[in-house]
């Protein structure tokens, strides 16, 4: 019986040295497992006399009870060791500063872009958009500048094999008038290429597109289309604009387009009305159809609408710059 009750001791012990789970249930089965010192003390019950098996028999019981209930205790200690110490190694202090992603921002050149067709979706005009690697037909011929045609040296064009990087977005013109009949209002923003590099020049740059074709557009309108959009964009009532006879294969008349600008002028684009060769090649019949063009420089208006003087931070991939816009 001595040797009984012994086993709460050692069981108190041995449990005491485990450290998890597992360990536990190893030392369990040495008392109260199937081989276990206790099933043992059970078995052997049968050994002894009569009289004593009810007496000895309770007293294997209560051993055992007592077991469970250390093995019990233990586990639970274990249990709650093992999630003090996952609170303590995932313990987070709420008080420090969160770590901030930037979400980034619009490059000024989408922000003036937006501005701009914001601007003209408001007076009822649809953006338009064709390919930045045109063929020739379409950068050149079909607006009306012909093979060995003058006009074709002026645009520092990038050729690959029969294809050209897009000098100007005017082939959208062409494209769109090809696929829909008028009365139509487009602007057609988008990249476009020349072979030149310096200070106030990008071989990409970007140009938006304006053209307005029904019964009856007129010259005066394109002038005061103009000045109301400029006016809008810059947010100045008294900004005037001012045209200068120029040329322009695909316009007849055609002019350059200045802006009053801090008591001076500035050139911002080019326009004209829509040369009935043009017209001819997207098969619009120009005896009841006419109406203009223009081309306005986004980087000129850009550089305006933020105040910087050069182009080129525009493509260098500065934050320092970029994230001056940011809202
Ligand atoms: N495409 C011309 C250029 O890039 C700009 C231009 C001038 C566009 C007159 C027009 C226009 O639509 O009517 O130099």
């Amino acid at each position: 019986m001595d040797q009984l009750k012994d086993l709460i001791n050692q069981a108190k012990s041995e449990f005491s040295q485990c450290q998890s789970l597992p360990d536990l249930d190893h030392a369990k089965a040495k008392f109260i497992g199937k081989s276990g010192a206790i099933t043992e003390a059970m078995r052997s019950l049968s050994s002894i006399p009569k009289e004593e098996k009810p007496k000895v028999g309770a007293e294997i019981n209560s051993i055992k009870q007592e077991i469970e209930a250390l093995l019990a205790a233990r586990r639970n200690a274990i249990q709650s060791q093992a999630m003090q110490s996952q609170l303590e190694s995932e313990l987070i202090d709420v008080t420090l500063p969160g770590n901030k992603q930037s979400a980034g921002s619009l490059h000024p050149i989408s922000l003036t872009l937006q501005r701009v067709e914001m601007l003209f979706r408001s007076i009822g005009f649809d953006v338009a958009t064709g390919p930045e690697i045109e063929d020739d037909y379409h950068n050149f011929t079909a607006l009306n500048i012909p093979e060995s045609h003058p006009a074709r040296a002026m645009h520092d064009t990038f050729y690959i094999g029969k294809h050209v990087l897009r000098t100007h977005t005017s082939p959208v013109q062409v494209r769109y008038m090809k696929a829909h009949q008028p009365p139509l209002k487009i602007i057609s923003p988008g990249r476009v290429y020349r072979v030149d590099s310096d200070a106030t020049h990008s071989p990409m740059f970007h140009q938006v597109e304006g053209l307005w074709i029904d019964e009856k557009a007129s010259f005066a309108n394109l002038k005061g289309l103009l000045q109301d959009f400029l006016q809008s964009f810059f947010e100045d009532e008294s900004l005037i604009i001012r045209f200068r006879p120029s040329f322009f294969p695909f316009t007849e008349p055609s002019a350059e387009i200045d802006m009053s600008w801090n008591d001076g002028w500035l050139e911002i684009g080019g326009c004209g009305m829509v040369h009935p060769e043009v017209l001819k090649q997207v098969e619009i019949d120009h005896d009841n159809f006419q109406g203009f063009a223009f081309g306005l420089g986004v980087e000129r208006l850009a550089m305006l609408k933020f105040g910087i003087n050069d182009l080129r931070p525009f493509f260098n991939n500065d934050l320092r710059f970029l994230k001056q816009f940011s809202r």
